[in-house]
Order: structure tokens, then C-alpha cells, then sequence
């Protein structure tokens, strides 16, 4: 059930590949494409949510959020990320996990229900492993803040 290169997504992304809250702006769209353009991000994000629900590890920092918003910000985000037509209208990811103290545990809990959401869709692996090495690096601005 739990193929070597999901394995190696997540240890990529618990490293961390850079110390900076950013990488370079994507020059084109194909892991947009691949994902399932707008539709399909949609389709990964609700997939998330409803894993982040269902997962005691972390379900409880999200009792004060609204969901509307995430749900939003992260479909923005994402597409941001794949290289789609969109903008990232949301706060900083140091500002908005600011005071939540987060862990290592609560960010690879995360990312197993993101694979998990994109693993029941689908959406290949090369395509899952080029999203979470775009998310890897907002790592340092998420966790023990
Ligand atoms: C790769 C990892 C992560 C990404 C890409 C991410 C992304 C985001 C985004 C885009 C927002 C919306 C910001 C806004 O409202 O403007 C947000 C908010 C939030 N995130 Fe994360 N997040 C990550 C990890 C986590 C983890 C591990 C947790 C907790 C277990 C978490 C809990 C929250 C909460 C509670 C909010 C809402 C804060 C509020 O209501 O003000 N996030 N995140």
C-alpha cells in the first residue's frame, strides 16, 4: 500500500530542501495540467480536508478555523504552486500558523492525508512528488511557530 516513492516524498519533505519560505515562480503549467487543472485541485483539496477531519493527530487545530477560507486559500495555493492561472490571495504561511505550535508530527500528518486525497484520485505520483517538493520548503515557516 505504501509505494517507495511516496516514502521518499515524505522524507524529502520532512528535510525540508531549503531553509527560505519560498522557491523560484513555476514557468509552466504542466503540474497544474497533471493534477487535474482547476477541477482537479478542487477534487485533492476537499480530499484533504475531509482526511485532516477524519485524523485525530491534527483535527483539533482546525476547531477554530474557517474551513470556507482554507478551502479556498488552499485551491489558490496549489494552483500558485503548479504552475496554473491563479493568485494567492491568502496570508503568509509563517503569519497564518503563527501561534498554533505546531510539530514535525502534526506537518507529516498533513502530508499523509494530502497523499492519501491525491492517492484515492489518482493523480500519479510523478505529479504528487512535484507537488509536495513545492511544498516542502514552506516547512520552516509552518512548524514551531
Ligand atoms: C505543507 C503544509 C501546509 C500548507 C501548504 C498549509 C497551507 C495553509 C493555507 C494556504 C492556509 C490559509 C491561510 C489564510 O487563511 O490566509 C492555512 C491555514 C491554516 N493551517 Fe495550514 N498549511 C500547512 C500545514 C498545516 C498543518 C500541519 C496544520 C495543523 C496540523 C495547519 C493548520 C492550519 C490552520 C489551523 C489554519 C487556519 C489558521 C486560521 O484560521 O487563521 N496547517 N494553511
Amino acid at each position: 500500500m505504501h509505494p517507495l516513492p511516496r516514502r521518499l516524498a515524505v522524507l524529502t519533505l520532512s528535510l525540508g530542501l531549503s531553509a527560505c519560505g519560498s522557491t523560484a515562480p513555476v514557468t509552466d503549467d504542466s503540474l497544474y495540467q497533471a493534477l487535474g487543472g482547476q477541477s482537479g485541485i478542487e477534487r485533492i483539496v476537499e480530499g484533504l480536508l475531509i482526511n485532516i477531519s477524519d485524523n485525530p493527530q491534527i483535527v483539533g487545530h482546525f476547531a477554530e478555523t474557517d474551513i470556507d477560507r482554507l478551502n479556498q486559500k488552499l485551491i489558490e495555493q496549489f494552483c500558485v504552486e503548479s504552475g496554473g492561472p491563479c493568485e494567492y490571495t491568502g496570508d503568509s504561511m509563517r503569519d497564518s500558523h503563527t501561534g498554533l505550535n505546531l510539530t514535525e508530527a502534526d506537518f507529516n500528518a498533513l502530508v499523509e492525508d494530502l497523499i492519501d486525497a491525491m492517492q484515492a484520485l489518482d493523480v500519479p505520483v510523478t505529479a504528487q512528488n512535484r507537488l509536495l517538493a513545492r511544498l516542502a520548503p514552506m516547512r520552516s515557516e509552518i512548524i514551531y511557530r
